[in-house]
């Protein structure tokens, strides 16, 4: 297992890890340190809820979820009903209250489902993250003025989900250009470097962090790592962290729509879906990967039922994962994670669809915890594997799922749950907060260009040629000439949809069989 010590890329940006604080600023700013998170509700930051706020809350609730619904119909419809919602309406904060989190009277009937709620949003010099680590019982936000601030949320967890890291970094490195525009290049290139060096290595397993800062710093080096010129730059890698954001929407929403047409739904009975840890809005920040394809199929009104896996020991699913499935109204189960061979040994798992946080070159994949687990007993039981991930969640410089670096977090996660201490203080602890799961396993990886199929390499180095091509066809703020990656290197498929034209679902590709609980092989195993 990789040092996680060695995890992260400190020479990819060779500068000291100066804080932008050290920066001489004309325009002064509030000194960057790490931003005072709220350890309980009464040091709330001035954006937590308040009465006044509770009926645009719920407006906010419902005209994100008709739009989101409604928009879901097609891909790209719902890329753009999605973004419509975020920029119009993120502003409201929901009732919790309304979700029945807090000891409330039984409501008859149940009340309809509100939607869900992006992890982000931005007013001017400012990011608002909602703090994942009091979901579900409290919903806070925590503003984020700078990369570094960023860096900080990211390693404490205020915001996790490997696409919704990536977005927050770009956007935290965007307002820390923003900062330094006036500064002096030396100065300002020591805080950019410094600053992509501290996102790069905030959480080292999830590679849509380095992809989102190389994009941003990419754009600043096109203008000149010492040019005067703050303003084109601080211009430059904003525009970047747009367009970062406007793309995430517009995959998601591909991949969930690819993801859906591939479910084969039992006639008479709901598909049976087992996820584990939180792969939906919250972790992605608009429609989700694993969550998203649950959620495309749920507005489609097909019949699906959840098992939530609770995630030891960070407890995503049932902290998160819960939170959000009952938003969006789908029928769902919190289990224990040791509880899943139990259920697809009796056949009731039809599938199993989990995120990623990267993919290597030979499709040997890194996700939370548990998956490679889930992934040996779905083999056992002959029940269809699938990965749900973004192209940019694929790292052809990585060969394979052994030099992948895995994150060790704190013995506390462990230790306590929410303070309270489930082992005793001085009890060793091994804490890997990633496993691989090998290609073998994998019955497919869906994909924002489709469903992919072993050999992984090959259609994997297809598909990121193929997201390249779409990428330089439809960037919102024109193209600036971007250096190839080895992603671009790879050929185009023959087969590659018109970057121009929406994305057409694949034709309908077994992902479960309908032979339902107790059919025993009957689900069609790919592929690997
Ligand atoms: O530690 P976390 O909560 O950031 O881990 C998240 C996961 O493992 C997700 O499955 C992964 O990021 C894919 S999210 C679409």
């Amino acid at each position: 297992m990789a040092d996680p010590s060695d995890a992260g890329q400190p020479d990819r940006y060779p500068a000291p890890a100066v804080h932008d604080a050290a920066v001489p600023h004309p325009a002064v700013t509030p000194p960057e340190a790490a931003p005072t998170m709220p350890a309980a509700p009464a040091e709330a930051p001035a954006t937590a809820a308040t009465a006044d706020t509770d009926v645009g809350r719920r407006r906010f609730f419902r005209q994100f979820a008709g739009e989101l619904f409604q928009g879901a119909a097609t891909v790209v419809g719902a890329a753009q009903a999605l973004q419509r919602a975020s920029a119009e309406a993120a502003g409201a904060i929901l009732d919790p209250a309304s979700l029945g989190l807090s000891p409330a009277p039984v409501v008859e009937p149940p009340p309809a489902p509100t939607g869900f709620r992006t992890p982000f949003r931005e007013s001017p010099g400012l990011l608002h993250l909602v703090d994942q680590r009091l979901l579900p019982d409290q919903l806070v936000e925590v503003d984020i003025r700078s990369a570094s601030e960023a860096a900080h949320a990211i390693r404490s967890m205020i915001v996790r989900g490997a696409p919704a890291i990536g977005q927050v970094a770009a956007i935290g490195l965007a307002l820390s250009a923003q900062r330094v525009r006036d500064g002096r290049p030396y100065a300002r290139r020591a805080t950019l470097r410094g600053a992509a060096t501290a996102l790069v290595n905030s959480r080292p397993t999830a590679v849509s962090v380095r992809w989102a800062v190389d994009r941003l710093m990419a754009r600043y080096e096109a203008v000149g790592d010492l040019s005067d010129d703050g303003g084109a730059i601080a211009d430059a890698m904003r525009e970047e962290a747009d367009t970062i954001v406007f793309e995430t929407t517009e995959d998601h929403g591909r991949l969930a729509e690819f993801g859906r047409v591939a479910l084969t739904f039992p006639p008479d009975r709901p598909l049976q879906i087992l996820t584990h840890c939180n792969t939906g809005p919250l972790a992605c920040g608009q429609f989700g990967t694993a969550l998203g394809i649950v959620q495309a199929a749920h507005h489609a009104q097909q019949d699906v039922h959840v098992w939530v896996d609770e995630t030891r020991p960070y407890l995503q699913g049932a902290r998160l994962t819960t939170w959000e499935l009952a938003q969006a109204g789908v029928p769902h189960t919190l289990i224990p994670d040791v509880a899943a061979g139990h259920l697809m040994a009796r056949g009731e798992v039809d599938v199993v669809i989990v995120g990623a946080d990267r993919i290597a070159a030979n499709g040997d994949t890194a996700n939370k915890v548990g998956t490679y687990t889930l992934a040996v007993l779905a083999e056992r039981h002959e029940i269809p594997f699938f990965v749900a991930a973004p192209i940019n969640t694929v790292d052809l410089d990585t060969p394979d799922g052994a030099v992948i670096p895995i994150e060790e977090r704190d013995a506390d996660e462990v230790l306590a749950i929410r303070g309270v201490n489930i082992a005793p203080r001085d009890t060793e602890v091994r804490n890997p907060t990633f496993d691989v799961t090998p290609a073998a396993l994998i019955t497919a990886i869906v994909t924002d260009e489709g469903v992919l199929r072993a050999p992984y390499d090959e259609a994997l180095a297809l598909a990121a040629g193929r997201r390249e091509v779409r990428r330089s066809a439809s960037r919102p703020f024109g193209d600036w000439g971007s250096p190839a990656t080895p992603a671009t290197t790879a050929a185009a498929s023959p087969t590659a949809p018109s970057p121009a034209a929406p994305a057409s679902p694949p034709a309908p590709d077994a992902m479960a069989a309908p032979g339902g609980p107790g059919t025993p092989a009957s689900t069609a195993r790919e592929a690997s």
